[in-house]
């Protein structure tokens, strides 16, 4: 009989199986205004700022404002048909996001749901979407170069790994182009990317994600997308999102670059938001803490010690300005929280000079210590000669009568700022540039017609490119490395030959 009644209890047990049968509570309040991407609820008890909670059993919203009455909600969903006296229930969950090398090629929104049509997100772990920045002490300086395959940028305002390097310029100058063909030259470069879209048009969304794809860069980018059209509590999300992501793989050693494209929407949505939330506004309506959401963002982006795994997080934040003006409020606050910034200017946009970038307002503050060596011989003092044949070209056309070293020294400015012009997505590798920078800076290009100079430059990378041996020191040389005056010597045969050419 005793033994019946045990193995009852255990058929009891065995039937309930693993049933979780603690005890469990729910905060539930109620909403008790919705707004244009807002609500306000009640009744939500000990809710912590930043937690999710749950509205009408299906929209997720945002804690954003704790006051002694209600708390005020970002919504995250659609929110059609919500309305006060709804249900709201506390998730005692921050927001999170799915992380891992499953997100690779994949399109998905700031919570990590698919957008792609394709399968859900194979991911081993959640990470909530705000997470503190790498302590001071486990950070490695930046010494490793992010190649962007363009020429002005890595010969002049190089970027390193773990850096963040701002992109700005008014509308329709190329700072997507840029930030997108910096994604498409990491094929091969062991360097995971993130294109981050905040508050793009769908169409703008879908031609990058087009380019990407048709390039075959998706295979080690994830592309995190927040649509304009999208709830501000998205856009909102959307950047901590993919810093999360990337974060997740830079902990695990991998190098990982972040495009947040663009965080003037970001802002303007935060702005929206904080207006909608009864915030206080401060300069040009921005509530006050928009410099710590920007800097607390960007302070993620880092190069870790290798007893901390070694990886990287280089973040480009791209900016919008307005009438070329820098010294608007977001612009000087990014300009101040990154380590230098690349300015794409709309007049040389409209000269074709393309990448427009004005080398002149473009610094960056820690990347030169990333660079090639190789550089240095044929860039070091780039810069300032260029800068100072911009200012003649500007004096010059007056129609001053000018003397023979002026004429040359323009004549020369003219082919290096040749040199630097790019197609749109062309990508020059590190010793295809450092190659050409040293044919004009040794004057090789100076007796050419600027007009033969796209052709010219197709026929010396084709000569160059069978020496491997050659371009593979180019880089990596020293000042006086014997592998400059083999290049010379290439060089003088080669335009010998062309000049041969051009005049029989
Ligand atoms: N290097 C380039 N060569 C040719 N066209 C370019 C180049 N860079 C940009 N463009 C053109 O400029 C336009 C605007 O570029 P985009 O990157 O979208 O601007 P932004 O992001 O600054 O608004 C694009 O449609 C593209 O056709
Ligand atoms: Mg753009």
């Amino acid at each position: 009989m005793q033994d019946a009644l045990e193995t009852g209890t255990q058929a009891v047990d065995r039937a309930l199986g693993d049933y979780d049968y603690a005890p469990t509570t729910e905060e539930v309040g109620r909403v008790i205004a919705v707004g244009e991407g807002i609500a306000w609820a009640e009744g939500l008890g000990a809710v912590g700022s930043g937690e999710l909670v749950k509205l009408a059993g299906r929209v997720s919203a945002l804690v954003m404002d704790i006051l002694p009455d209600k708390v005020g909600l970002a919504l995250l969903d659609d929110a059609t048909g919500l309305s006060a006296g709804d249900e709201a229930v506390r998730t005692e969950r921050v927001l999170d996001v799915p992380v891992g090398a499953g997100l690779v090629g994949r399109v998905v929104d700031p919570l990590g749901r698919p957008l792609d049509g394709g399968g859900p997100v194979d991911a081993p772990a959640r990470w909530p979407v705000e997470r503190d920045a790498p302590p001071i002490m486990h950070r490695a300086p930046v010494e490793r170069p992010v190649e962007t395959g363009i020429t002005v940028i890595d010969a002049l305002i190089p970027v390193g790994r773990g850096q963040r390097e701002l992109i700005l310029g008014d509308r329709q100058t190329g700072k997507t182009d840029v930030a997108l063909t910096t994604i498409l030259n990491q094929q091969g470069k062991d360097c995971l990317c993130v294109y981050c879209a905040v508050g793009q048009r769908s169409s703008s969304v879908a031609s990058a994600v087009e380019t990407l794809r048709q390039n075959g860069a998706l295979e080690y980018t994830m592309v995190v997308v927040a649509e304009g059209g999208d709830q501000p509590g998205m856009i909102y999300a959307a950047p901590f999102a993919a810093t999360s992501m990337a974060e997740y793989l830079m902990h695990e050693g991998r190098d990982v670059l972040v495009v947040y494209d663009d965080l003037t929407r970001h802002a303007v949505a935060y702005r929206q938001l904080s207006l909608l939330l009864r915030r206080p506004p401060g300069r040009e309506a921005f509530p006050g803490d928009i410099f710590y959401l920007h800097s607390r963002l960007l302070e993620r982006a880092t190069h870790l010690r290798d007893e901390h795994g070694g990886g990287s997080l280089t973040a480009l934040p791209v900016i919008e300005t307005e009438a070329q003006n820098l010294s608007a409020y977001i612009p000087t606050n990014l300009i101040s929280i990154t380590d230098g910034q690349i300015y794409v200017n709309p007049d040389l946009f409209r000269k074709g000079q393309l990448p427009a970038v004005d080398v002149g307002k473009s610094v960056s503050r820690v990347g030169g210590r990333a660079q090639h060596p190789g550089y240095r011989k044929v860039a070091g003092d780039l810069r300032l000669s260029y800068s100072q044949f911009q200012e003649l070209e500007a004096f010059a056309r007056f129609g001053t009568r000018l003397d023979e070293s002026t004429r040359k020294t323009l004549e020369h400015g003219r082919r290096v700022r040749e040199a630097f012009k790019q197609r749109r997505y062309e990508r020059l590798s590190a010793p295809e540039q450092v190659s050409l920078l040293f044919a004009v800076t040794s004057g090789f290009l100076d007796t050419i017609p600027v007009e033969n100079l796209p052709d010219v430059r197709k026929r010396l990378t084709q000569t160059l490119e069978p020496r491997e041996d050659l371009m593979e020191q180019l880089t990596q040389a020293g000042p006086d490395d014997g592998v400059w005056e083999e290049l010379q010597g290439e060089m003088e045969r080669f335009f010998a030959a062309e000049g041969g050419d051009d005049n029989p």
